[in-house]
């Protein structure tokens, strides 16, 4: 596998936690990691280590590496088109496709995509990651939480996704705040979702990803 498409059932769902958590159990395996946000809206350049581009840097032990990997920031926390335009800039399918392959072919081991919110979020004012997903043709790793509801945001970005004729690699369930019981609700995903393995990530203990890990290196 050389990349791998990190995307959630919503925004704000786990992405760039289980991002990071996965490249530290791959470098600890000695795998080569690198990172990649296509776009990335709500940049706050004096808050870097809380950003997605300054987290992503930090799990890859190169903190000076933030910028390359998210190369087109926004500073309002709206959708990309929306923050984008804020600032005078149009953003276009074909440069983000054009972005992510060049990332991909160069990428010296693992490259991890992460998107922008969720599968059918936009990006462009007329596309979504799903549409940025299908022209690259990476296998997914989709993010969905444990909160009430969040069943059928998971099991509805699965049919999106396979619609697209995509591979889903796995499925982790990262805890929701004041969420049901992660065990019970992961075990109701399992019983839908019988083709792609489902990882669970409970908060509080630190996840590891070491099982996620031993997947994508299988
Ligand atoms: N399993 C978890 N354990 C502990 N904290 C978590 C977990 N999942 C998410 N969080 C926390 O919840 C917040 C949102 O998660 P994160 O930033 O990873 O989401 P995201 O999907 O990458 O968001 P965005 O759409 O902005 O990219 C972060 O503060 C993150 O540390
Ligand atoms: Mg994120």
């Amino acid at each position: 596998m050389a990349a791998l498409f990190v995307t959630g059932a919503g925004t704000d769902i786990g992405k760039t936690h289980v991002a990071c958590a996965l490249i530290t159990a791959l470098r600890a395996r000695g795998m080569a990691v690198d990172a990649f946000k296509p776009v990335l809206s709500g940049f706050d350049p004096n808050d870097l280590a809380s950003s997605d581009a300054g987290r992503l840097a930090a799990a890859l032990g190169r903190p000076e590496a933030w910028a390359a990997i998210a190369p087109r920031r926004f500073r309002a926390p709206l959708s990309p088109p929306t923050a984008a335009a804020l600032e005078g800039e149009t953003l276009a399918l074909d440069d983000l496709v054009a972005d992510g392959r060049a990332r991909m072919g160069a990428a010296d081991g693992l490259l991890l995509i992460e998107g922008a919110g969720g599968v059918m979020s936009p990006l462009t004012e007329t596309a979504t990651n799903l549409d940025l997903m299908a022209a690259l043709r990476a296998p997914v790793l989709l993010v969905v939480g444990s909160y009430l509801g969040a069943l059928s945001h998971a099991l509805t970005a699965l049919v999106a996704l396979r619609a697209r004729g995509l591979t889903v690699a796995a499925v982790v369930m990262s805890e929701s705040q004041n969420a049901p019981d992660l065990d019970q609700t992961g075990a109701s995903l399992k019983a839908f979702e019988t083709e792609a393995p489902v990882f669970l990530a409970p908060r509080g203990a630190a996840w590891t990803a070491d099982a996620l890990a031993d997947l994508i290196l299988a």
